[in-house]
């Protein structure tokens, strides 16, 4: 089948708002006494503001109530959003107008696929909120990547099958939703390793959307 559509992973992809997720980790880690390094935001990539806390606290030899660990992730998101306030247009990522552009132009649906609950917002600091055809975030899922539900859904917004959908993702965990939903995965950044992917690059600077766009190469 035809590809149809790209549906893009927002953090990482579209935008690096990965400093913002790691300071404001760390300050909660660091008030909490939690040892929280880099290596340990990688595992954050693509999961839920949830699923990263509950992945901060297993190093931690406290026993967090349901209670204490909303409030943990309130205060994360508050620090967060302080540090979106900065993002503009010019944190988008290198090679993303281009594509986008370039996918408009061969009449191909583009999509955002997200966990993150702050989509809508990251998207008009950007300035890209009217761009895209659908928008599938955290907002709208009950279960984040891996799941394949945030693509589906991004999917089933477009009208499309899965299998008309390119996913490009920065994540292992994205990486896998994607191919769970039976759509091809493309791997950039942190992603370019990932053994599944069915195309991968360092950045979009170098994708090539016609080969982005063939279909004969997908992997199941
Ligand atoms: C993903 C990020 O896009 O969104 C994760 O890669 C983050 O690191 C997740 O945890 C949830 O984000 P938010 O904005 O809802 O806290
Ligand atoms: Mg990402």
């Amino acid at each position: 089948m035809k590809i149809s559509a790209v549906i893009f992973d927002l953090d990482g992809v579209i935008v690096s708002t990965d400093e913002y997720h790691y300071q404001a980790w760390k300050q909660i880690s660091d008030q909490e006494n939690i040892y929280f390094d880099r290596e340990i935001n990688e595992k954050l990539r693509g999961v839920s503001r949830m699923e990263s806390l509950d992945i901060i606290l297993s190093h931690s030899d406290k026993a967090y109530s349901e209670k204490e660990k909303l409030l943990l992730a309130q205060r994360k998101n508050e620090i967060y959003c302080e540090l979106l306030n900065k993002l503009s247009p010019n944190d988008i990522l290198p090679g993303v107008i281009n594509l986008l552009i370039g996918l408009k132009g061969r009449d191909i649906k583009i999509a955002i696929g997200s966990s993150s609950r702050n989509t809508p917002f990251i998207l008009d600091q950007i300035g890209l909120a009217a761009n895209f055809d659908a928008i599938a975030d955290g907002n709208s899922i009950k279960k984040s990547k891996p799941d394949p539900e945030v693509f589906l859904l991004a999917a089933k917004m477009l009208g499309l099958e899965p299998e008309e959908c390119a996913v490009i993702e920065d994540a292992q965990a994205g990486i896998d939703a994607a191919k769970a939903a039976g759509m091809k995965a493309v791997g950039i950044g942190s992603a370019a390793n990932c053994l599944n992917a069915d195309m991968k690059f360092q950045d979009l600077t170098n994708l090539d959307i016609n080969q982005l766009l063939e279909v004969n190469q997908i992997r199941s």
